[in-house]
């Protein structure tokens, strides 16, 4: 298999400091060797003590859950592409459900897109919210495909990477992960739609992800049959011992 891309997305976790650098240290020295890359996207008050467990580890990168759109300082409670740089930041995931739920419109989500794009490689996560025979859900992703990317500029794209995340396979049990043939249908999908509004000539460059209940017993599978880059993994990122299970046996 080649080298794959898996972001670990540890949300509002762990609760205390001295877990997240257990989480990481542990992360480090059990995918050490590993041929995939893991992007660590830890909660944002972490982001030093993270940086500093994998400082000089070739196979881990910091990444980070969200950034502000809006320049200027008098923005309480926000986080700047700036400071994400100076902590050492390589990645941002831009678009998560969650956050889209709390509030991220289609147009927050382009902004931060555009704005994590100048600076890093974006995430940008994609899904619908349900599933129905009609197969309303290629127009739901196509609309949020549209609304991120139209106009964005050429020199951005090798920056981008797309994350399908099916909002009803989030959370549930490894069993309900999307099942990998369906996910094939979507990437051909997605790739053409993003094809289509970047004009890029080639879409097997485009790199897509896929995230909602991945574990180390279904990856692989998920992987090889969804024709997929890498994946983003929720809670399974937390735990070290199978979470670097899942990344070991992707090599
Ligand atoms: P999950 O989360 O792996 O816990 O389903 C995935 C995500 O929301 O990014």
């Amino acid at each position: 298999m080649s080298a794959k891309l898996i972001i670990a997305n540890w949300k509002m976790n762990p609760e205390t400091k001295e877990q997240a650098e257990h989480i990481a240290s542990e992360i480090r020295a059990k995918t050490k060797g590993a041929k995939s890359k893991v992007v660590m996207c830890p909660p944002f008050v972490y982001i030093h003590e993270v940086a500093e467990k994998i400082s000089g580890a070739k196979n881990i990168m910091l990444g980070a859950q969200d950034v502000f759109q809006n320049a200027g300082s008098a923005h309480t409670g926000e986080v700047s592409p700036e400071m994400l740089k100076s902590a050492g930041v390589k990645y941002i995931i831009v678009g998560h459900s969650e956050k889209r739920a709390a509030g991220d419109t289609d147009e927050v989500v382009r902004e931060k897109l555009f704005t994590a794009l100048k600076k890093f490689k974006a995430i940008l996560c994609v899904g619908e919210k349900e599933r129905n025979t009609e197969g309303e859900y290629f127009s739901e992703i196509q609309y949020q495909l549209k609304s991120a990317l139209t106009k964005l500029p050429k020199m951005f794209v090798k920056n981008l990477v797309i994350a399908y995340e099916p909002v009803w396979a989030i959370g549930k049990s490894e069993k309900e992960a999307m099942k990998p043939h369906e996910l094939a249908e979507m990437v051909i999908f997605i790739k053409r739609v993003v094809s289509d509004i970047l004009k890029i000539k080639n879409p097997k460059k485009i790199m897509i992800l896929y995230g909602g209940s991945v574990t180390a017993g279904n990856a692989k599978n998920i992987i090889e049959g969804g024709n997929v880059s890498g994946l983003l993994v929720g809670r399974e990122s937390l735990k070290a011992e199978e979470f670097s299970e899942l990344v070991k046996e992707l090599d």
